[in-house]
């Protein structure tokens, strides 16, 4: 390092070190050696004029910016970076670093800024326009020198991260996917429950509407109470419609939308899911927070499926065993490792320890009409909202999974 450091201001620097340019040649990586002279000079220029905020000054001089495109210049660079731009010989990639910037110029100040501050390197995702037209995303890094060193030269990487990018929004697109066809299953088991729930508020708005009726076919009508009875018809209605919109969103596809959450709502919306089920088993639900929680970032439907599943699963499991306490406890907490975290806990006959490694794999079932894909589509939700699922069963009997999920960090100064 120090051989490098310490090496005479002034030297020239047009990799002209037969060694250097062998070994710049091999890189595996895209690689330029950028001359850097002409524009550590205009620094200590402006340094001695007093320029301290060189955003500020580059906003009053943007053509200082431009002329730097032009002044910076590329003296060596690998093969690497040769294929990378889809040219056959160096010399296309050598003179001025305008052509860096051709896809992103804003990118260029950008860079400047961090080489006037004295930063030692400077990393962006950007974009890069190949000689043959093709734009590629791409990974951009500097190293520069810093203050008290030879401002001569820095090295740029370029890292094409197309494919990678492609790959991964593939798959967050299946992902979302097989969540969506998972949902679908889900609201198929909890149809007739959810039939059930708007049948109630349709039959009280019959009910209010045949009294209304009567009420108004009487000698006198009493309108005080035809106006109540409206009244119930109207708030009725509305519950019924809630319901039909909740369940809609659960069974429309759309991309996951991430957005500042209380997780509380979002259990209180999940648990509308359930309720019949529970009341219908006779399963008593448990509820503690001790806390307001902090706001989380996530997709609302992707999470409330996963509040919808685990619970399910704790109703089924409860169903099995018989004459036992039929409870589930649920509760909201603020972790230390500044994650939310849901705990779901039954009284049902818990995981069998064999099976505690395998319940959140894809199509693992030990249902006679399961098919293992809610815990596996939970672990997925959870995992792409940057936090965790884990199992356990309780010393007190029963299987208890918990959730837990990364704060919304505080907006950066
Ligand atoms: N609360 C629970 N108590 C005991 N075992 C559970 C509980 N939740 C899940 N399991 C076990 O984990 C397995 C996988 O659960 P998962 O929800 O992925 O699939 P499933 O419920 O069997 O089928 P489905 O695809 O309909 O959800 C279950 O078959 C069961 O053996
Ligand atoms: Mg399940």
């Amino acid at each position: 390092m120090d051989d490098l450091t310490s090496r005479p201001t002034g030297r020239h620097v047009a990799a002209d070190d037969v060694q250097l340019r062998i070994l710049i040649h091999h890189a595996p990586t895209p690689l330029w050696y950028v001359d850097l002279r002409a524009v550590g000079e205009a620094f200590e220029q402006l340094r001695a004029r007093g320029v301290t905020d060189i955003a500020a000054y580059l906003d009053a001089h943007p053509e200082l910016v431009e002329t730097a495109k032009d002044i910076v210049l590329v003296t060596e660079v690998s093969q690497a970076a040769m294929a990378l731009f889809r040219s056959a010989s160096a010399k296309d990639l050598i003179g001025p670093v305008r052509y860096l910037f051709a896809a992103t110029p804003a990118m260029a100040r950008r860079v400047m800024i961090a080489h006037f501050d004295g930063r030692r390197n400077y990393v962006e995702q950007a974009r890069m326009t190949t000689f043959d037209g093709e734009v590629r995303d791409v990974i951009f890094s500097v190293t520069y020198p810093t203050p008290g060193e030879p401002q001569d030269t820095a090295f740029i990487t370029i890292e094409d991260v197309t494919d990678s990018l492609r790959t991964q929004a593939q798959l967050r697109r299946l992902q979302t996917d097989f969540a969506h066809a998972a949902r679908l299953s889900m609201l198929g088991e909890l149809a007739a429950a959810i039939a059930h729930e708007v049948k109630q508020p349709l039959a009280a708005i019959v009910t209010n509407a045949e009294t209304s009726l009567r009420w108004l076919s009487r000698g006198e009508p009493n309108l005080a109470k035809v106006r109540e009875l409206t009244a119930r018809v109207a708030a009725s209605a509305g519950r019924a419609s809630d319901i039909i919109q909740r369940v809609q969103a659960m069974a429309t596809k759309q991309d996951p939308h991430h957005i500042p959450l209380d997780l509380a709502e979002v259990v209180d919306e999940a648990l509308h899911f359930v309720s019949h089920e529970l009341d219908g088993r006779g399963i008593e639900l448990s509820r503690t927070q001790l806390e307001a929680l902090p706001t989380i970032l996530g997709d609302r439907i992707q999470l409330q499926q996963v509040v919808v599943n685990l619970l399910v699963n704790a109703i089924q499991a409860i169903g099995e065993g018989a004459g036992r306490e039929r409870r589930i406890e649920l509760e909201l907490g603020l972790e230390p490792s500044c994650a939310v975290m849901l705990a779901i806990r039954d009284t049902g006959p818990g995981v069998a320890a064999g099976d505690l490694r395998r319940v959140f794999d894809g199509f693992f079932t030990t249902k006679n009409t399961g098919v293992g894909i809610g815990l596996s589509v939970c672990q997925s939700i959870v995992a792409e909202h940057g936090g965790r699922i884990s199992v356990s069963n309780h010393p007190a009997g029963g299987a208890m999974f918990q959730v837990r999920l990364p704060i919304v960090p505080a907006p950066e100064a």
